[in-house]
């Protein structure tokens, strides 16, 4: 490869995202250098080039945060990852196994770490995983935010059992994956949605009960219907301070709230008493570690999983693509191919 492109944008706004081209980058000592083959899109790479991610980030900066691609070249002292591996990215690039730290969070690709909207990408050897058998590249751009958020909520976090129920909001990338690894997994779902269509095709891919949450702004009462009073052990909480208190409403006592994502905001009012009462357990999701991302894959594998692609897009469409993300009307994955 002699010059390679990549998105970058110098100033926020999707209007601002321009293809630039420069020299490959080689990888230094412990790091491994990924030719992209895919890349999806997350909310996140979203509300990044728009400035609402990070307000001060320094530009310009290159966007997106998960893809899989080929290895290229490795640098010294690289052990694990040869040059011609399929690979799909860590996403929390130093948070290998254990628990969270603090510093892990300067460590995401998509910023502050390097994006994926490029040609080619230099990373750390400790930030790659490899693929599972029996995927494509575009598939395998899915797994390292989308499905693997759902796991840590499901299992990492909710150590949901067989026969429990797992309650999910909207139809975007979290949460079609929250369905297909809860139903794996042995567990009951409920998904919400704006759209019938949805759900419908939610209910396809083996969800068991589908709430309008438009027709019905109560779905917390719906929930506790369905599951016999009781309300659902596992909430994954894609959708931010609009859908709260609501979720805290619809969850069992003692059940486990994943909060992870903001879609109607991120500040409000929310009630604490269900959550006193009910004693329940919310906790915050930062995506997972390498070490569960190696389960997720060997999990993705082992059950056949599919990946839901929306649609797919070319490189030079990363545009068009974000603005696909931003009106809603996707279900499931969106990605752009290289
Ligand atoms: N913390 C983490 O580790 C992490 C990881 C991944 C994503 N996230 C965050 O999680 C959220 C979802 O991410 P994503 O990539 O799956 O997004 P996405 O694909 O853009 O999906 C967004 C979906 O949210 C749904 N939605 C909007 N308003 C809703 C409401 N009031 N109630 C229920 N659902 C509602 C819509 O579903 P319908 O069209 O069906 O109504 C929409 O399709 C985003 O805020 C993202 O930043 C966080």
């Amino acid at each position: 490869m002699v010059a390679m492109r990549q998105y970058q944008f110098a100033s926020f706004g999707l209007d601002q995202l321009k293809i630039t081209e420069s020299e490959p980058p080689a990888p230094g000592p412990g790091e491994v250098a990924i030719d992209v083959r895919a890349f999806s899109l997350n909310y996140r790479d979203l509300l990044v080039v728009k400035g609402l991610y990070n307000p001060r980030l320094a530009l310009p900066a290159v966007p997106v945060s998960d893809g899989a691609g080929v290895v290229a070249s490795v640098g010294k002292g690289v052990t694990d990852v040869r040059e011609g591996d399929r690979v799909m990215t860590q996403f929390v690039a130093d948070w290998t196994d254990g628990p969270f730290e603090a510093r892990h969070a300067g460590s995401t690709l998509g910023t502050p770490g390097p994006g994926l909207a490029a040609e080619r990408v230099v990373l750390p050897e400790r930030a790659v995983v490899p693929m599972p058998d029996g995927y494509d590249f575009a598939q395998a751009s899915t797994f390292p935010i989308a499905a693997l958020t759902a796991w840590s909520v499901l299992v990492t976090e909710g150590k949901i059992q067989e026969g429990q129920w797992a309650l999910t909001l909207g139809t975007g990338g979290v949460s079609v994956f929250a369905v297909q690894l809860a139903k794996a997994l042995g567990a009951k779902v409920i998904i919400t949605s704006s759209s019938d269509d949805k759900l419908a095709r939610a209910q396809s891919l083996g969800a068991d009960h589908g709430i309008n949450y438009n027709d019905n702004p109560r779905w917390d009462k719906a929930v506790l219907e369905i599951t016999g009073g009781r309300g659902a052990d596992v909430v994954v909480e894609t959708a931010g301070i609009a859908t709260m208190t609501t979720s805290m409403k619809a969850t069992a006592a003692g059940g486990l709230i994943g909060v992870l994502g903001g879609v109607t905001g991120l500040s409000g009012e929310v009630q604490i008493a269900p959550l006193v009462m009910k004693r329940l357990r919310v906790v915050g999701v930062l995506v997972d570690s390498r070490a569960h991302f190696e389960e997720l894959s060997a999990f993705l594998a082992e059950h056949s999983i599919e990946p839901v692609i929306d649609r797919k897009f070319r490189f030079d469409e990363l545009p068009a693509a974000l603005q696909h993300l931003e009106s809603g009307g996707h279900f499931g994955k969106i990605v752009v191919e290289i």
